[in-house]
């Protein structure tokens, strides 16, 4: 569309030359700015495959990056102007990195079929697998670029030319990010594997593929980081870097340059970057702030007028830079564990109703003909107890199962709902793993245990032990007894 309307201004001789430009101009030509989506798979209740096409291309997407090379997925992309990104899983790697033929039968089963039908564009070895908080050990962190090469040579034996090679890495890759100048890259990573790794992507005109998370660095430091800084909203509150006097007006900005100032570091000041992940959560646990759908649809709208804004804005060390971005993420999916952030990145709910109106191509800057978002609830810490309980609708063996291992976490956790004990009554399973999901949670909260329990777990604020005969009774299982 933004093409046609060039055209129409351009005599022919441009015409022409664009032409040539079209035809000759290497893979790094301009590409569009359209912000793309993460489409996730951890829930047990979502939308088929084209029927998630269709919400993806009711944001005016015009990228969607898989987490796994679902078949039906890739099928059901075959012919649409979607642009998409596969990935290998991170148990892969390591027989990847030494073994071709491997590599060749992963391209071969995942990637050709389909390709180029379906217009698959980047290919990401594994996920975050230079994290802490990944599955992954330090085996495959040294078979991560190897992996790579061996995937790319795959390709190229299919003569795949037109996707890019990749691996997408979580920020805790930086040993240091603050101030932006201050950006380095983890000790322990550094000439092991990010250098040979930005070695590859030069080579290969890939990207550094990031996932960047604005609202982990505000929730954590909500009492020094102004809200309004994270959500793209202020004009005031700058902050300068002292080494660079470079001024920034938002959080994202600031987290960007630290990685390209650790690119810098170690000689690559030309790396293209690729924030594969960002967004907000729509909803969280009652202890988690500013998760909300009113915080949500700020950050994200505003991420994509200014990754949409043309000429580019990108950053203040990156002046001008086109930052392509996936936001993460399609669905809320409600098999995800951790903290019921988790839970909540979606832009759809599993019916597929928004959450909140987004328009991912940048044509709608403006939201005031849409319904007015919920007031924001949650942005200061809640005050008040917090009781992890027994969720709605837990199933009752699955439940015994976590009572158990609450029970065997901890020192003396279970202790006060023994046989004759003072919370042994009343004596129902319900009541007894609300009281020992409580009690694991006080215990092991601030070493970032959760109240989830797969799911058998909710966070209250109501008192169980005043409701519990309530709640016993409305669950319909009043009086079942301890089943272990
Ligand atoms: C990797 O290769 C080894 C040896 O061939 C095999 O035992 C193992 O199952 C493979 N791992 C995966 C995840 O395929
Ligand atoms: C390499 O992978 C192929 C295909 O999975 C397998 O048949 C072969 O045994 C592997 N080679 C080694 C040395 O593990
Ligand atoms: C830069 O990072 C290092 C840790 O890598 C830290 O010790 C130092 O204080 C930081 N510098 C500034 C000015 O904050
Ligand atoms: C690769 O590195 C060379 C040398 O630093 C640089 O001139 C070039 O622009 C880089 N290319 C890319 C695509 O990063
Ligand atoms: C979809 O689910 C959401 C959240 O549960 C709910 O608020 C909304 O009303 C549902 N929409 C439809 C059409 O059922
Ligand atoms: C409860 O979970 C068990 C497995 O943990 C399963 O076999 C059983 O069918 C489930 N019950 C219900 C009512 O869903
Ligand atoms: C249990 O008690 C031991 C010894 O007092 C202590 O080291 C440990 O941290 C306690 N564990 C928890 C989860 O509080």
């Amino acid at each position: 569309m933004r093409r046609n309307r060039a055209n129409a201004e351009m005599d022919s001789a441009q015409i022409l030359l664009l032409y040539f430009f079209l035809l000759f101009s290497p893979s790094c030509a301009e590409f569009s700015t359209r912000v793309g989506i993460n489409y996730g798979l951890l829930g047990n209740n979502l939308p088929s495959p084209s029927k998630s096409v269709k919400l993806i291309q009711s944001l005016k997407a015009n990228r969607v990056k898989l987490y796994e090379p679902n078949p039906e997925i890739l099928k059901a992309l075959s012919g649409k102007k979607l642009q998409v990104s596969v990935m290998v899983p991170n148990q892969l790697i390591t027989n990847i990195s030494s073994n071709q033929t491997l590599s060749d039968q992963w391209v071969e089963t995942n990637i050709v079929p389909y390709y180029p039908r379906t217009l698959i564009r980047y290919l990401l070895v594994g996920n975050e697998v230079l994290s802490f908080f990944s599955d992954q050990d330090k085996v495959t962190w040294h078979n991560l670029v190897p992996a790579l090469r061996r995937i790319r040579a795959s390709l190229k034996t299919h003569n795949i030319r037109k996707v890019k090679v990749g691996t997408p890495l979580a920020m805790d890759v930086l040993g240091s990010s603050f101030p932006p100048s201050n950006g380095t890259f983890r000790s322990d990573v550094a000439e092991s594997v990010v250098r040979p790794l930005l070695q590859f992507i030069n080579r290969t005109k890939s990207f550094f593929f990031l996932d960047v998370y604005p609202y982990f660095v505000w929730s954590q430091n909500y009492q020094t980081v102004d809200l309004d800084y994270a959500l793209f909203e202020t004009k005031d509150v700058t902050y300068t870097d002292p080494k660079t006097s470079l001024v920034y007006r938002n959080v994202l900005d600031q987290m960007l340059d630290a990685v390209f100032f650790a690119m810098d570091q170690l000689g690559f000041p030309k790396t293209r970057l690729w924030i594969c992940e960002t967004g907000w959560p729509n909803a969280g646990d009652v202890d988690q702030i500013g998760a909300n759908i009113y915080n949500a649809a700020t950050y994200n709208r505003n991420l994509v007028k200014r990754l949409t804004t043309k000429p580019a804005i990108g950053t203040p060390a990156r002046p001008g830079l086109a930052l392509p971005a996936f936001i993460f993420s399609l669905y809320n999916e409600n098999q995800k564990g951790g903290p019921g952030t988790e839970r909540h990145w979606g832009l759809f709910y599993p019916n597929g109703s928004n959450v909140y109106p987004i328009d991912f191509s940048g044509e709608v800057s403006d939201y005031s003909g849409y319904p007015p978002l919920p007031k924001a609830e949650n942005n200061k810490p809640y005050k008040g107890k917090i009781w992890c309980v027994v969720a709605k609708g837990a199933n009752l063996t699955d439940l015994g199962s976590a009572l158990a291992f609450a029970c065997g976490q901890g020192n003396g956790t279970c202790e006060p709902i023994q046989p004759g004990k003072e919370c042994y009554k009343p004596d129902s399973l319900v009541w007894h793993a609300s009281y020992a999901f409580s009690s694991y949670w006080v215990q092991f909260r601030s070493g970032g245990g959760t109240c989830y329990f797969n799911g058998l777990a909710v966070q209250t604020t109501r008192d169980p032990s005043k409701i519990s005969l309530s709640l016993s009774l409305s669950m319909g299982i009043w009086l079942v007894k301890r089943v272990i």
